[in-house]
């Protein structure tokens, strides 16, 4: 098991009232799952992602990632962890706007003092994803999409044991969509690399090992499907 939320509630405190966006989520996540979440806009789907990654903290409830219990950890233990087996893809991307294609690809690996080849292998992954001739591209140079990609380029980069992503093809044509998952569902083939994906694509979600539905906080179903042989 990878990835394991036990009884998890996420209230923010309004000005004067609670606001409960996650309540009591359960689930388990085997290491080369291909789950995805769906569910209504606001039914706490980046807040779940955001949470199951340690980026963020639950009110209550335990999860624990990759063996490690990320809910006692402090911020630094949280950050080496992500560094180490986490990729991330935001639905607003989070590119750092100073930094070029190329260097926003290489930032993980740097963060792992990895910088021996870490060039080569951000131009490969850029190549991936149909982006090779933006390396020099500064964020506000780049379309959404290609933006997107960028992004994807970046959390593929330090080979991460367990991939999240929030909308990945939410901003792409039809076909640069398909590239997108294409490329997610070879990492997972290739490296055995669990994916768990937020998604209004009912599309990609049918072709996904396992769908949960959110809806208010809630989660109201968690299906198998049986779909290895789409992939
Ligand atoms: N920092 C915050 N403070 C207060 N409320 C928040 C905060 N972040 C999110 N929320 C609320 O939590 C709920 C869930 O938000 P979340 O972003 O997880 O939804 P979502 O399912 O990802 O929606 P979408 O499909 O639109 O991306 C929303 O109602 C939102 O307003
Ligand atoms: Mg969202």
């Amino acid at each position: 098991m990878i990835l394991e939320a036990k009884e998890i509630k996420k209230i923010y405190q309004g000005v004067n009232k609670e606001l409960t966006v996650l309540d009591n989520i359960n689930f388990q996540v085997e290491q080369g799952e291909i789950l995805s979440i769906v569910g209504p806009s606001g039914s706490g789907k980046t807040t779940l992602l955001g949470l199951c990654a340690g980026l963020d903290n639950p009110t209550s409830g335990v999860l624990t990632l990759a063996g490690e219990s990320i809910s006692q950890m402090t911020e630094n233990q949280k950050a080496d962890l992500r560094n180490r087996k986490v990729g991330f893809i935001f639905q607003n991307f989070q590119l750092l706007p100073t930094l070029t294609a190329l260097e926003n690809v290489m930032i993980p690996l740097e963060l792992q003092e990895r910088t021996e080849g870490a060039k080569a292998i951000a131009e490969d992954l850029l190549e991936r994803v149909g982006l090779s001739g933006r390396h020099n591209h500064y964020p506000s140079q780049l379309s959404g999409g290609e933006q997107q990609r960028v992004s994807l380029a970046r959390a593929f980069s330090n080979d991460p044991q367990i991939l999240f992503a929030d909308e990945p093809t939410g901003n792409l044509d039809e076909e640069t969509g398909l590239i997108v998952e294409n490329l997610l569902f070879e990492l997972n083939r290739e490296k055995q690399t669990t994916l768990i994906i937020v998604t209004h694509d009912l599309d990609l979600a049918n072709k996904t090992d396992r769908i949960i539905k959110l809806k208010g906080g809630r989660i109201i179903s968690d299906q198998n499907v049986n779909n290895a042989s789409i992939r």
